[in-house]
């Protein structure tokens, strides 16, 4: 049978650029462009109040996936400002476009790039990367992100983690078993996935939830 070109480039778009478990899911979602699940509600209102953005604000979503936290962004920057997605996948990025359809967001832009690469206009008052640790525990793509920071920007990064508690440590099979589904390249998981954002941020505070396996980390960039 004759495959043609494109049928080919999305054979390894899916591949290399959708990580095996969200192929599905994105393609089980999509027909529900609002869908986000219930329990993380309460902690995307808190990375997105950690960010402290005000009307007419830039903000960074970096690993937006079908961009669960652009209703919090698009709210707290307002009319005036302007949220922009950065995802690697553009299948995953397909759902993020039908969500601002949805929504009719004006302010809100999708970028299908890499975010340890990509390449950005103008500067940004915050970068939020949520449950995205392709992003927040990966040196590369924060010294790619920091420079479009501006001085005083605020920094999010909410995510995974292994417990060290008792109550936790049957999570961490689980979130072994997650990351074998993810990038080959994506940061391991660990005790401490701030630790690239300590050296960047001023003050990193870090809250940690469910059992020790999920943490929140926010404070402003440091600029020497
Ligand atoms: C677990 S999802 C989280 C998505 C979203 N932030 C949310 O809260 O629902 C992580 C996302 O990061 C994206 N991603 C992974 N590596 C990336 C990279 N290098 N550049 C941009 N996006 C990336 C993945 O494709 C995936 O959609």
């Amino acid at each position: 049978m004759k495959v043609d070109e494109s049928q080919r480039v999305k054979q390894r778009d899916n591949r290399e650029l959708t990580p095996p478990y969200a192929r599905y899911l994105v393609h089980l979602i999509r027909p529900f462009p609002d869908f986000d699940p219930f329990f993380i509600k309460p902690l995307r209102q808190k990375a997105v109040q950690m960010l402290q953005l005000k009307p007419g604000d830039r903000v960074l979503d970096a690993g937006c996936g079908p961009g669960g936290s652009f209703p919090y962004l698009a709210d707290a920057v307002g009319p005036s400002g302007e949220v922009v997605g950065v995802e690697i996948s553009p299948e995953t990025a397909i759902n993020a476009r039908r969500r601002i359809e949805k929504n009719g967001w004006r302010n809100v832009r999708m970028i299908v790039a890499d975010a340890r690469a990509v390449k950005l206009e103008g500067n940004f008052d915050g970068l939020l990367t949520f449950a995205a640790a392709d992003i927040y525990a990966s040196p590369q793509a924060l010294n790619n992100l920091f420079p479009y920071l501006k001085s005083d920007a605020r920094v999010v990064a909410f995510g995974a983690k292994l417990s060290q508690r008792r109550s936790g440590k049957a999570f961490n099979l689980l979130f072994r078993l997650l990351w074998k589904l993810s990038f080959p390249s994506t940061p391991a998981l660990s005790h401490k996935p701030w630790v690239p954002l300590e050296s960047r941020v001023d003050g990193l505070k870090v809250e940690e939830y469910f059992f020790g396996c999920m943490f929140l980390a926010w404070g402003s960039i440091k600029r020497e």
